[in-house]
């Protein structure tokens, strides 16, 4: 397996990556946000990739989704990591705490979503009843407890185009739809992972109750402060994923075991 880590809002570097190389890889649908970075987190090699650039200079509606997953995957990347920030719909979903999602509805629009235009390639369509790698999903889960860090298991991310944040009643029409979540990057970035057969999970940071969910507006004082902490947490997991999948005869599940699958 070849592993990357997306990094979002807050998370423009690891710090603790010891860097080897640069890439720009070449692809189809121009440039990725940013090169990819690779080197070695824990001793394990790691690709990573700021999402929305290196001097976070991209609202979510500007990002090449499609380029970045086409590096990813140029650059022998399998398995990825989406680090996102989220704002938290349903009760469990309180700032600071982390989640690994397991369904996705999508409310984007005028993005490019696709690597299957048609055409002389003919059509394709790729399954997505389980959105994210089921494996990836119980190895970061797997993580967060050897490091202790409580992560919940489950919940629906629900991805608006943005980059305004949401209205009190779109939020709560989100709700009655299922969702838990409430973000702006997770699509069309999982479903491009799924059509080029790329391994993909998220690990979402609650950075602040979503519109209408706590008295008063959304305030960008409080998602900044929730920010900073919970990304604390989510290098402790990263650091703890890597960690496992380096010790040599780890007990530990490990995305290359027999159902290491994209799914
Ligand atoms: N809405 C959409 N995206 C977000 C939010 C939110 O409340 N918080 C962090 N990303």
């Amino acid at each position: 397996m070849r592993l990357a880590v997306i990094g979002g809002s807050g998370l423009g570097r690891l710090e603790a990556l010891e860097i080897t190389e640069r890439l720009r890889p070449d692809t189809p649908y121009g440039d990725p946000s940013a090169p990819l970075v690779l080197g070695r987190l824990a001793g394990r090699e790691l690709v990573f990739l700021a999402r929305h650039g290196e001097g976070h200079t991209l609202p979510p509606h500007r990002i090449n989704y499609r380029a970045n997953i086409a590096a990813l995957r140029e650059c022998g990347v399998t398995h990825v990591i989406a680090v996102a920030a989220v704002g938290g719909i349903t009760p469990a979903m309180a700032p600071g705490i982390l989640v690994v999602p397991d369904q996705i509805i999508d409310y984007t629009y005028g993005r490019e979503h696709t690597f299957f235009e048609g055409g002389e390639s003919g059509v394709t369509h790729v399954d997505f009843t389980h959105p994210y790698s089921d494996v990836l999903r119980r190895c970061l889960l797997e993580a967060g407890a050897a490091a202790g860090v409580d992560i919940v298991d489950g919940g629906c991310y629900g991805c608006t185009q943005g980059p305004r944040l949401e209205t009190a009643a779109e939020i709560a029409r989100m709700e009655r739809d299922g969702c838990d979540l409430v973000g702006m990057t997770g699509m069309p970035e999982a479903a491009l992972a799924r059509e080029a057969g790329l391994a993909y999970a998220c690990l979402a940071v609650v950075v602040n109750w979503a519109a209408g969910k706590a008295e008063g507006i959304v305030s960008m004082a409080e998602i900044e402060a929730n920010l900073a902490l919970g990304m604390e947490k989510v290098k402790r997991v990263l650091l703890g994923f890597t960690v496992s999948l380096a010790t040599p005869g780890s007990a530990r599940r490990t995305p290359d075991g027999p159902d290491s699958g994209p799914r």
